[in-house]
């Protein structure tokens, strides 16, 4: 949530920010500003409610010059998204400005405490009452900048990263970072930070991530220094190369991004899969797993964690490790896990599953899941992000950067590395037989081509999508590997046409759901040829006999649904527990056109942010 993007070296910092700032929207778009030191000095800050090219309107109005500056895209949590609590905000002075992703919870505190001193505020945001404290700090200190931001961030509680700079020192920005994440870009003679890697590739490929409690001291011309917050000594500088290409930034010639991201499955599961399945699909080799053969050999429990569409895959990498490896495994929302006091030990393992790496809950639950002594394995995106870093080991879903808000190519990368995950601990554990190993792997080996097949609906698919405009309501149904699946087509439908959707286990519908349906109200039924097909095709019935209209996802060649479901769309075959991942690609694209057919913004719709970092 909130984007911040910041340069000092020797070009013109705005356009350098304002690039930076259009590859961090998809983390919050509800206003954006920047600040910079211009030649002669002088401070100037351009705010605007909105997205970033609203921005650009009023700044291009105004002094743009200077070779040092920061700014923001936000993503409202303290006060409503307008113009006055756009970042960067300024000191009462108007000689400090500050960017700011994260929420300080001590804020109501801190600010009284300002206010009795004189202090008055213009924001209803936390963040004000930061830059306010560091000035009074600087003031009533005779300090350094970096002292006062030191000062100031040990009588803070909650999470930032923060990016500082004063009108009086054009040559130096401090930045530092609690539970937020920060990147440090290394160039020739010039640096720059931004929440991810994304505002940087263009200009260097070697960063430092901040650690937790740490604040980078840039200075012109100078190296970057780290220093610890509570200590101030310097830490040892990590100089990582980045493995991003801009191409990878980019709509390579699809309308959105959300769209591209849906057609590159095939190379994105290609490039998840490669070097895993060895020996002629006789072996997985996952190095997470080899390297900590003993704590997943004595584990009795699995508890799956994570928010959103990463918990959809974490349901389905349930089934997977319950089948596969015979251990009991509970699958929990972050934010409940968390505060749910849960009884761990030495013998449990939690797999945190996150596409950002940075979301608030999830990594709560690990840093939780640690202190009790389980073993921590995390299934991300984002290489080198908080929770990877947070974790004893994990696996890549290496899906490339997901610029889309609505996950589609994570969500089929994570299941794809849960299913090569649950095979690893079998084959480790040797609850899998030989023969069903090779089964799934050659189909897993196979799973590029097969979504290559699956893309074919599209023209059907955008056709079927004109057909439910009239709609307000969608029930989406499955069972046993697909019930999430089902979960997933909804949530998708939902975040991005805002049309009303539940995902439901189909025999559970009768239970109360049925009531809802009626010829307003189409059902989207997910029914492969599996071990539980004749279960469903009841099912599928008891909707069609209330009027209901249905939507069939079924494997290829089924001649039976056509005479029962309105409206079939064929998957290509696989076995059972990779379906969800096949039966995804025509829920992507429902979703998808319905949202354009309503002209919604499907890659950054109303109120969502692609990474969560607050509670
Ligand atoms: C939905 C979506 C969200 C995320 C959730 C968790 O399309 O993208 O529901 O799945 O916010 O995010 P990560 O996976 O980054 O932890």
């Amino acid at each position: 949530m909130c984007g911040i993007v910041g340069y000092l070296g020797s070009k013109g910092a705005y356009e350098i920010l304002i690039q930076g700032l259009k590859r961090l929207e998809y983390r919050g778009y509800d206003s954006a500003g920047v600040a910079l030191l211009d030649c002669d000095g002088k401070l100037n800050v351009h705010k605007s409610q909105g997205k970033v090219s609203n921005l650009e309107k009023v700044a291009q109005a105004g002094n743009t010059n200077g070779s040092v500056g920061i700014a923001h895209t936000r993503w409202a949590t303290h006060g409503e998204p307008n113009d006055i609590n756009a970042h960067p905000h300024v000191s009462q002075s108007g000689m400090i400005a500050l960017v700011h992703n994260g929420t300080i919870e001590n804020y109501a505190v801190l600010k009284k405490v300002l206010m009795d001193h004189g202090y008055e505020f213009k924001s209803e945001t936390d963040t004000e009452v930061l830059v306010q404290l560091i000035e009074y700090i600087k003031l009533t200190s005779s300090c350094s900048l970096l002292d006062a931001v030191r000062a100031a961030l040990l009588q803070v509680e909650g999470a930032y990263a923060i990016a500082v700079i004063e009108q009086n020192d054009p040559d130096t920005m401090i930045v530092a970072r609690k539970s937020s994440p920060l990147v440090i870009g290394v160039g020739d003679g010039e640096t720059f930070i931004a929440s991810d890697a994304t505002p940087i590739i263009d200009y260097t490929d070697e960063v430092i991530y901040l650690n937790d409690n740490e604040i980078g001291i840039i200075r012109r011309n100078e190296p970057v220094q780290v220093i610890s917050l509570e200590s101030k000594e310097p830490s040892a500088i990590n100089i990582q190369k980045l493995k991003l290409s801009v191409a990878q930034l980019e709509k390579g010639g699809y309308d959105t991004f959300m769209l591209k991201e849906i057609f590159e499955q095939p190379s994105t599961l290609r490039d998840c899969l490669r070097g895993r399945i060895v020996d002629n699909c006789s072996r997985v080799v996952l190095s997470g797993v080899e390297l900590n053969k003993e704590r997943f050999m004595k584990a009795e429990r699995i508890t799956l964690v994570a928010c959103g569409t990463s918990w959809h895959a974490a349901l389905i990498g349930k089934r997977l490790i319950q089948d596969f490896c015979q251990i009991p495994v509970e699958v929990e929302y972050a934010s409940e896990f968390r505060y749910g006091n849960p009884v761990l030990n030495d013998k449990d393992i939690v797999i945190s599953i996150s596409q950002s790496g940075e979301t608030a809950d999830t990594l709560a639950a690990i840093q939780l899941a640690r202190q009790k002594g389980a073993f921590v394995y995390g299934v991300c995106n984002v290489v080198g992000a908080s929770i990877p870093r947070n974790t004893d080991s994990g696996t890549y879903i290496h899906v490339g950067p997901e610029i889309g808000v609505a996950s589609t190519k994570a969500f089929t990368g994570q299941v794809t590395v849960l299913t090569l995950l649950a095979l690893s601990i079998a084959q480790l554990r040797g609850t899998i037989r030989p023969e069903k190993l090779h089964e799934i792997l050659s189909a897993l080996e196979r799973l590029p081509e097969t979504i290559t097949e699956a893309l074919k609906v599209d023209p059907e698919v955008k056709k079927l999508s004109r057909i439910f405009a009239y709609a307000h309501n969608f029930l989406y149904l499955g069972r046993g590997y697909n019930y999430p699946t089902a979960l997933e087509g909804a949530l998708k439908l939902k975040e991005i046409s805002y049309i009303h959707a539940e995902g439901y286990p189909a025999a559970e519908m009768k239970h109360g759901p049925i009531a809802l349906i009626d010829h307003e109200m189409p059902s989207v039924i997910i029914a492969p040829s599996d071990s539980l097909y004749d279960k469903i095709i009841s099912n599928v019935q008891q909707v069609k006999s209330r009027g209901g209209a249905v939507v069939a996802i079924v494997s290829h060649g089924n001649q039976a649904m056509n005479d029962i479901a309105d409206f079939c769309i064929e998957i290509p075959e696989a076995p059972e527990c990779l379906t969800p991942i096949v039966a995804s690609i025509p829920l992507q694209l429902l979703a998808y056109y319905i949202a354009v057919n309503k002209g919604k913004n499907v890659d950054q719709p109303r109120n969502l942010a692609k990474s969560v970092t607050v509670e």
